[in-house]
This record gives structure tokens, C-alpha cells and sequence, in this order.
């Protein structure tokens, strides 16, 4: 979300006429109607409670209203002109205004108000000079009727949020003289249509409401006399309206999150000339715009167009054209630029005042524009990430770029050394992300105080230069993943204590798990997987208030501390392909919020404990903690886990029969119980159990890495001189999904990695390498959503199901040493997902089934094993008997 002041600021950044000036007149005291209205309204505003912004009104010896905050008066008449009441009230509850408070004397006189409130009010209605009314950010729920003050030039009604057309809105005819309306953010669902008729309009902001469908235009071109029109952040849809070709005088265009389709009319902006800002971002455009349509638009200072992956094309380049407009904004983004040519576009050659350049995911190739640096020489704000950009990064710059808070070029193709003058050259950097390149060679010593800093997916290599650890005190976000760094990332006297998100992953660094961890008291997602950390898990890592940890594939040892537990807000932990030892800690049962569990591949041993509060908890999703050295039973309470969708128990030594509670997981959707010494039957209730594809599943830790990413965006709002805010919510930092959720499952006969979402479209159960006995239950044909199956390795007897022909989904099916005897169900060539499938070794008999479909890629392998089996594949042919 985008600050509400933004664009409250952009609506008026030509007119300025919201903020009120404070100023003092002469010794003449203001109008004593006045002065006794303004204080009726203080009162309004006080309301119950008697405080309110205006509470300083009328205090201590000043009787001169003109002199008192938030007014302004006219300086030779000495009538109120200007009234500020934006967010006069301390309440963030809902209320409104007496309606009838700016009407005039007259028609109260049938209202019985009492002798005093007459007087009061009578002040108040007579302010027949006001000019500039700001009533925007109030929490009203309706507005009082205004038709008296018809001087009014200015009015802002903006951000009450609850105003909606049906009863709170007053018309607003009589306002003849009304030249800027703001009422923007609040829950209009229609467009009142008395505005219309406000042809003097000049500005007009009705963005962040909640309209849809088409504009009306019957009313809305009657407006041809507005300079700045914002519609921002509604539904609207349809075509341009080409009215708009009237409205000549028109500096500000901002339509930017609508659903406006079809092609931006290129004969559009050579006639309005007056343009200054134009925003299309975030609509439904397509067709090919010509860039150089806005050529003579010698005014134009912000141009904003990002696509959201629709047909538009955007042409730069034909028929050539040399523009008459200095930008101070460019952003043009994931549109189809010069798709042909993937060029950057050549007028940016005649640009030196631009300020912001976003020309991310766009597949421009060529050398990286480093020119674009040296020519802007007052640029803030550099976004090229996501094109085909080459070359190394040479900062051959002859003035420091003060003003450069905000550097990305990720996901590129650079390569050759980070230049070390990147601090001296940007010495108000904040933000680098240079991720997803070919950089090499050390991290300079000395990269500023930024805020963020990635440098993932490169070929860094040495060791972290120790200003980056003690110097850097603002760093929040640190991404080093997957490049050759090594040595200890963080000694103890490091100082990076504002850090909240830290990933050294996919590295070498070695040694203990750094100390200097410890004093990023506020980290919150750490991530140390892939190195070669040893030594123990740290006791006081569970101070630190984590939400996700991991710390896989390291040569980390022994039991896991007890302080581990005291982290309440863990919600994915991972520690696994390491050496831990012990049992399976059960503290961590105190970690409530923990979704997704990963112990694998350690060296964990004893029975599994029980959770009681991580069981009533439910949050649990996934629970891995396969190939550890863990024994007993699977134990019955394992069914409470009601929002358990991945089980993992394989290649431990649990023994006895596979307990009925299973079933009970209604939202399970992989079972591994492989590779242990489970004995007894399959248990027929697994039918009951749901195995579905889960298309709609919430994820509970993308949604908790959404909020939690949006705390690394720099939260500070951007402007440049004129208060012309730029929209940078836009590229807040996306760090996506950090983790993502990975368990391996054997299928296809190998072992494949299912990551993300399609985790949830995997279903499969691995019962494979026990000592399972008794017939394969044939309920299991009802689980028609299953898309593998792993009986293999047990002692299973009895006939194929004939219900197995049901398993429409399934594309691996393993059943093979058992002594499963009878025939091969000959429907099961219905399967026709079926990729993988075997039965070898097995008591089978009779013939294979028909080599039609899936069944003509099996070969011999696939039913070996079975002297009584024969026809094709096999050599044995099948006799008449
Ligand atoms: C009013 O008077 C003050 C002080 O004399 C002056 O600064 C200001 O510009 C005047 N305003 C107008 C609108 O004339
Ligand atoms: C309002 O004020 C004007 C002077 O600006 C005066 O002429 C008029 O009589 C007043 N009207 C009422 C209803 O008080
Ligand atoms: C208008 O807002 C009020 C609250 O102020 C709410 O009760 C009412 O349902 C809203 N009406 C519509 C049509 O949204
Ligand atoms: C508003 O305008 C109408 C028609 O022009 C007029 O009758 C009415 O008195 C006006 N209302 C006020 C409060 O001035
Ligand atoms: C522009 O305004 C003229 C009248 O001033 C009108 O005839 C014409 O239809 C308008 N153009 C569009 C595209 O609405
Ligand atoms: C800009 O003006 C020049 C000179 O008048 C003209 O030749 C050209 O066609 C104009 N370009 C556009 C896009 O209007
Ligand atoms: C910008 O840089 C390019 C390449 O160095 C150069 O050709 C061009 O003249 C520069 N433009 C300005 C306005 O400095
Ligand atoms: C920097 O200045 C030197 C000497 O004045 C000049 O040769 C060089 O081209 C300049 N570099 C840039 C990028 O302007
Ligand atoms: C940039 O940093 C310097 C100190 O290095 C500071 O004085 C200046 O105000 C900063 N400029 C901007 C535009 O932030
Ligand atoms: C840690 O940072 C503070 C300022 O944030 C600084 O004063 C202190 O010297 C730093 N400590 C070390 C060991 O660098």
C-alpha cells in the first residue's frame, strides 16, 4: 500500500493549495461573527470528549481569529479565506457534522437550537469569503450540506474513507466557483453526479473510491476545462474516453490502477500539449503505443507506464523523433519495449534532469547504461532489473551522485568485479540489489549505510569485508546467497543491530554459528543453510525473535539446546542434513506457531515425543524427520495435527503396526512412512483420507513472508522539489517467498524435488521397506486423487485390486517384492498418467496386460520376478491354458 499522503500530495502539486499558510494581519481583530462561528465549529470537533486539533482556538488573550491556527484570512477584509480542518479530530471513530452547519442563517430558523447555539451558528454560516475549505482526513461518515459558500475555490473532502454515495453526500451545484475537488479515498461507489456540473473545475481527484464500469460521460466531458484529473486506484473500464482529446489544458493525467483497455490512442497527447504528468500504469491497455507520440510534449516532466503482462507494445524508437520534453520520471515497465530490437530507448540520450529511471523487465539488451548515470547527474533512483544487459559495471563518473538512494540491476548479465567507488560515487545509497549477475571477486570494503543489500546469485568470493558487519548501521536486509564467500560471516563485535532478515546460504563460510548474530536483536528470518558451519546449535539463537530458521546442510552436532524453544514466533524451522543427535527435543512443543518442520537427515534418536500444545496449536503443515535413527511407535495423538498436508517418517526404525489415526488426516496430502520396520496390515481406513490436489490451499508462510517483506521495503516516501511523490510502492523490496517449502518424495522411480505450490499438487503414498503383511486393502483404488504409490518391499499377499483401475491420477505405481499373487487386473491400462509402474517380484500369474497406451513404454522390468506371468514384454509366451 502506498502511503495515503502520496497521492494526496500528487493531486495537488501544481495548485498547492492544501497547505495553509500561517499568517498574521494587522492590529484590526477578525469578524466577531466569525470568530464566535469558528468557535461553534471547535466545538463541533471537540465533541463529548473536548479536545480536538482546534483546542487551542480561542485560548489564552488571542480574540484575532485571523491570527489562530489553521485559519487564514482574507488580508484586506479580514474574512476568513482559508480554513484547514484535515484531521481536526483526535478520534478514529466515525462521526459526522450537524448538517446543516455552513447553511445559512435563514433556514435554521425553524431548527430549535436554543438562543446561544442561534448566535454561534449565524457566525459560522456567514463565512461568505471562504475560499479554501480542508476537511479531508475526518472519519466522516457524511459532510454538511456546503451550498452556501459559494466563494469556494478549493475543497477537500478526501480520505474520510466511510463517505458513500447513498446518504452521507450533499450535492454539490452551487459551488459555481469551485476549481479544485479532492475526494479521493473515501467509499464512493457512484460518482455523485452533481459534479458534473462543476465546470469550473480545475482539479478534480476522485482516485482510491470505489467505482466501476465506464466513466459516465455525458457528465465527465463537460470537465474540458481540467489541469489535473486523477482517477487513480478505481475500477474504471472501457476505452480511453476520447473526450479527453478536449481537454486541452490538462497538465496531470493520472489513470494509473483501473481496468482502461484497448490502445492508448497515439493522436491523444500531440493535442495536449499542457501535459506535465501522465500515469497508465496498472491497466488493461494493448495494441502498441508509439512513445514518440508525446514528442513535442515540451512539458512533460513524469511519464509512468507499467504493464501487468497484457498485449501492449511499446514502441520507442519508429518513425525517429527527437524530444522536446526533459524527464524528471521515467517508468516503463514489463511492457513489450522495442520488441523487435530490445533496444533502450535512444531519446534517453537527450535526457540530464531525470531523477527516477524504472525500465526493470523489459529483456533490453545490450551493455549496461552506465551513461544514463553519468548524464543525470541528479538521479535517485535506477531500476533496470530483469533485462539482457551486459558488460561490467563501471562507474566512470565525474560528480558524486549525492541524491542516488536506490541502485538494481538484478537479474542481468553482469559480470567483472564490484567496482569498490560505489560508496564514494553514491554516498546516500540505501538500496543495492545487484542479485542474479555474474559478478566476481571480493565485496568492497566499504559499500555505505545501506538499508538493503543483495548481492545473491553471483560469484563473490573471500570473506565479508568487516565494515559491512560493523559499519553498517541501518543494514536491515542482507542476501548474500548462493555465491563462494567463506571465513566467519559475523565475529562477535559485529554491529548490523537493525538487521531483520539475513541469508548467507549456498556459501563456504565455516567455523560455530557466528556470536555476532546475537546482536541483530530484531532478526527475524535467518538463513545459514549450505555452508559449512560446525560446532552445536547455540543456546541463545532462541532469543531472538525468529519467524524463520534455517540451518540445513551444515556439519552442525549434537543435541538441540532447550533455549531453542523460547522462539514463540517460529513458524518454519529447518535443521536438517546435519549430525544432531539426541532426542527430538520435546520442547518443541512450545513452539506454537510452527508450520513447517524439517529435521531430516540427522542423527536423531528415541521416540518422538509428544506435543500436546503444538498438537492443539494445528499450525503444523509439515512435519519431516525422515532418516534419523528414531524408534517406537508411530504414535496415535499424530492425527491431531488437523492441518498436517506432509508427513514424513522414512528411514527411521519405527515399529508396529501403522496406527489407524492416520486416517484422521483429513488434509494430508504425502504420507513416507518407507524404510522402516512397520509390521501388520495397511490399514483399509485410509480410503477416508482426502489425498486431493489442494488448489486453493492458504499457505500460511507465504502470507506471514508477504507482511514480513514489506517490512524491508524503505518505508520513507520519496519526493523531489515540487512535492511530486513518486509512486514507489511499486518497488518495495520483493524478496518473494524466501523459502521455499521443498520435500523430496520418491516417484518415478528417482527422487524429485517438488517445490512451492506444486508441493500441493503432489499426492502420494510411500509405504515401502517394511514389513507390511496382508492384502493390499482395496479401498486404497478409491484414493482417485493419488498420484504415486510405494507398496514395494514388504510381505503384502493376496490379488492387485481391481479397484486400482480407479487411481485415474496415478503416474507411478510400485508394488513390486511381495508375494502378491492372482492375476493383473487388465484394466489397469486405463491408467493413462501412469509413467512408472512395476510388479516384479511378485507370485503373479497370467497374462501382462494388453501393450496399448501407457502399457506399450513397460518393459520386461516391469514384471520380472513372476514365474507365472507371461506375453510381451516378457520372453515367456502364454499357453492356451
Ligand atoms: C497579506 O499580508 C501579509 C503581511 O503583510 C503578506 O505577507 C501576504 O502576502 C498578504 N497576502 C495576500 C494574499 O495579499
Ligand atoms: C455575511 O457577511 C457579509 C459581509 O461579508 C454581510 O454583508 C452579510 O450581511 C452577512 N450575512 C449574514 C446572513 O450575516
Ligand atoms: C455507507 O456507510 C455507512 C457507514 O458510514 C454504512 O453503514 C453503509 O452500509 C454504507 N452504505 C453503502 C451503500 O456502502
Ligand atoms: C443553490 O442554488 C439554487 C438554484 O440556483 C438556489 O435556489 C439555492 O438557494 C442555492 N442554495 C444556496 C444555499 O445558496
Ligand atoms: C470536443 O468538444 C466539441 C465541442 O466543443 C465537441 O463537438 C466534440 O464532440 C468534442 N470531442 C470529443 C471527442 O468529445
Ligand atoms: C512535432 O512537431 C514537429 C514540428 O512541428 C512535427 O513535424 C512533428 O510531426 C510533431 N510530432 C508529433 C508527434 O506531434
Ligand atoms: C549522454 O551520454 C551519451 C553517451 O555518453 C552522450 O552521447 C550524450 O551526449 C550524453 N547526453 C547528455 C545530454 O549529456
Ligand atoms: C570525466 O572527465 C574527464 C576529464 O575531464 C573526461 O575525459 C571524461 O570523459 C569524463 N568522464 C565522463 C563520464 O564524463
Ligand atoms: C547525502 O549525504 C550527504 C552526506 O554524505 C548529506 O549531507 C546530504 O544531505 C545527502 N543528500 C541527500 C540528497 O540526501
Ligand atoms: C557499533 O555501532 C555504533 C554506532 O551505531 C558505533 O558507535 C560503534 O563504535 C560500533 N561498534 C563497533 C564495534 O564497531
Amino acid at each position: 500500500m502506498e502511503h495515503p499522503l502520496t497521492k494526496c500530495t500528487r493531486m495537488f502539486f501544481l495548485l498547492g493549495m492544501v497547505m495553509i499558510e500561517l499568517q498574521s494581519y494587522g492590529s484590526l481583530g477578525c469578524w466577531e461573527d466569525e470568530r464566535a462561528g469558528l468557535m461553534k465549529l471547535k466545538d463541533a470537533f471537540d465533541g463529548p470528549t473536548g479536545s480536538s486539533a482546534l483546542s487551542s482556538w480561542g485560548g489564552g488573550e488571542e480574540r484575532d481569529c485571523c491570527k489562530w491556527e489553521r485559519v487564514v484570512c482574507d488580508n484586506a477584509t479580514k474574512r476568513v479565506s482559508r480554513l484547514s480542518l484535515s484531521e481536526a479530530r483526535d478520534s478514529r471513530n466515525l462521526w459526522s457534522l450537524d448538517p446543516s452547519l455552513f447553511l445559512p442563517f435563514q433556514e435554521l430558523q425553524n431548527l430549535n437550537l436554543g438562543d446561544d447555539a442561534l448566535i454561534g451558528f449565524r457566525g459560522v454560516l456567514n463565512l461568505s469569503k471562504l475560499e479554501v475549505l480542508d476537511l479531508s482526513f475526518n472519519s466522516f461518515t457524511e459532510i454538511p450540506s456546503l451550498d452556501a459558500l459559494q466563494s469556494l475555490r478549493s475543497l477537500n473532502l478526501g480520505y474520510n474513507y466511510y463517505l458513500n454515495n447513498s446518504h452521507s453526500f450533499k450535492e454539490l451545484t452551487n459551488l459555481t466557483n469551485l476549481e479544485t475537488l479532492h475526494l479521493g479515498y473515501n467509499d464512493l461507489k457512484e460518482i455523485p453526479s452533481s459534479i458534473w456540473d462543476l465546470t469550473s473545475l480545475k482539479a478534480l481527484s476522485l482516485s482510491g473510491n470505489g467505482p466501476n464500469g465506464l466513466l459516465p460521460l455525458r457528465g465527465f466531458c463537460k470537465l474540458v476545462n481540467l489541469q489535473e484529473l486523477d482517477l487513480s486506484d478505481n475500477g474504471f473500464e472501457g476505452n480511453l474516453p476520447s473526450c479527453l482529446m478536449n481537454f486541452t489544458s490538462l497538465r496531470l493525467l493520472e489513470l494509473s490502477n483501473n481496468k482502461f483497455e484497448g490502445a492508448i490512442p497515439s493522436n491523444l497527447f500531440p493535442v495536449l500539449k499542457s501535459l506535465e504528468y501522465i500515469s497508465l500504469s496498472h491497466n488493461l491497455f494493448e495494441g502498441s503505443f508509439s512513445f514518440g507520440s508525446l514528442a513535442n510534449n515540451s512539458k512533460l516532466e513524469v511519464f509512468e507506464l507499467v504493464c501487468d503482462n497484457n498485449g501492449l507494445k511499446v514502441d520507442t524508437e519508429n518513425p525517429p523523433w527527437t524530444p522536446l520534453f526533459q524527464l524528471k520520471v521515467f517508468r516503463l515497465s514489463n511492457c513489450k519495449l522495442n520488441d523487435k530490437s530490445r533496444v533502450l530507448p535512444n531519446f534517453l540520450l537527450n535526457q540530464f534532469e531525470l531523477r527516477t529511471i524504472d525500465l526493470s523487465h523489459n529483456s533490453i539488451s545490450g551493455m549496461i547504461p552506465m551513461w544514463l548515470v553519468a548524464n543525470n547527474t541528479r538521479l535517485e533512483f535506477l531500476n533496470l532489473a530483469n533485462n539482457s544487459l551486459t558488460g561490467p559495471l563501471t562507474l566512470d563518473l565525474n560528480s558524486t551522485h549525492l541524491g542516488m538512494y536506490w541502485f538494481d540491476i538484478s537479474s542481468n548479465h553482469i559480470q567483472g568485479e564490484l567496482p569498490s567507488l560505489i560508496s564514494s560515487a553514491f554516498p546516500n545509497l540505501t538500496y543495492l540489489n545487484l542479485s542474479s549477475n555474474s559478478f566476481q571477486g571480493s565485496i568492497p570494503p566499504s559499500l555505505g549505510d545501506l538499508n538493503v543489500l543483495d548481492l545473491s546469485n553471483n560469484n563473490f568470493s573471500g570473506q565479508l569485508p568487516e565494515h559491512l558487519v560493523t559499519g553498517c548501521a541501518s543494514l536491515s536486509y542482507l542476501r548474500l546467497s548462493n555465491n563462494c564467500l567463506q571465513g566467519q560471516p559475523l565475529p562477535s563485535k559485529s554491529n548490523v543491530t537493525k538487521l531483520q532478515a539475513l541469508f548467507l546460504d549456498s556459501n563456504s563460510f565455516s567455523g560455530e554459528i557466528p556470536r555476532g548474530i546475537m546482536n541483530s536483536s530484531g532478526l527475524m528470518l535467518l538463513d545459514l543453510s549450505d555452508n559449512s558451519f560446525s560446532g552445536k546449535v547455540p543456546d541463545w539463537i532462541g532469543d531472538l525473535p525468529l519467524n524463520s530458521l534455517v540451518l540445513s546442510k551444515n556439519a552442525l552436532e549434537g543435541p538441540i539446546p532447550s533455549g531453542f524453544c523460547k522462539s514463540k514466533e517460529l513458524l518454519f524451522l529447518d535443521l536438517s542434513e546435519n549430525s544432531l543427535s539426541g532426542g527430538v527435543p520435546s520442547c518443541l512443543n512450545n513452539l506454537s506457531s510452527l508450520s513447517f518442520l524439517h529435521l531430516q537427515r540427522n542423527e536423531f534418536r528415541g521416540p518422538l515425543p509428544n506435543f500436546p500444545s503444538l498438537v492443539s496449536a494445528s499450525s503444523l503443515v509439515t512435519f519431516d524427520v525422515r532418516d534419523n535413527k528414531l524408534q517406537g511407535k508411530i504414535p496415535g495423538w499424530i492425527n491431531s495435527f488437523s492441518n498436517l498436508r506432509v508427513l514424513l517418517l522414512g528411514g527411521n526404525s519405527f515399529e508396529g503396526p501403522i496406527p489407524l489415526q492416520l486416517c484422521d488426516l483429513r488434509k494430508i496430502s504425502i504420507i513416507d512412512l518407507s524404510r522402516n520396520e512397520l509390521s501388520g496390515p495397511i490399514p483399509s481406513c485410509l480410503r477416508g483420507i482426502k489425498l486431493d490436489d489442494i488448489k486453493a490451499f492458504h499457505d500460511p508462510f507465504s502470507a506471514e513472508m508477504a507482511s514480513s517483506t514489506y517490512l524491508y521495503g524503505t518505508s520513507d516516501s520519496y519526493s523531489y522539489e515540487n512535492q511530486l511523490d513518486v509512486d514507489q510502492s511499486s518497488v518495495l523490496f520483493q524478496s518473494e517467498t524466501d523459502f521455499t517449502e521443498e520435500v523430496e518424495f520418491i516417484t518415478k522411480s528417482r527422487s524429485e524435488t517438488y517445490k512451492g505450490n506444486v508441493l500441493y499438487f503432489m499426492s502420494g503414498i510411500d509405504l515401502s521397506w517394511n514389513k507390511l503383511t496382508g492384502p493390499v486393502p482395496h479401498e486404497i483404488g478409491y484414493l482417485s486423487d493419488i498420484h504415486a504409490l510405494n507398496l514395494s518391499h514388504n510381505h503384502l499377499t493376496g490379488p492387485i485390486p481391481e479397484s486400482f483401475s480407479n487411481l485415474r491420477q496415478i503416474e507411478s505405481l510400485d508394488l513390486s517384492h511381495n508375494s502378491l499373487s492372482g492375476l493383473i487386473p487388465p484394466k489397469l491400462v486405463e491408467l493413462n498418467y501412469l509413467s512408472v509402474f512395476t510388479i516384479a517380484y511378485n507370485n503373479l500369474s497370467g497374462r501382462t496386460p494388453e501393450r496399448k497406451a501407457q502399457f506399450a513404454t513397460f518393459d520386461e522390468h516391469s514384471y520380472e520376478g513372476n514365474s507365472l506371468l507371461c506375453g510381451v514384454p516378457l520372453e515367456r509366451r502364454c499357453t492356451t491354458n
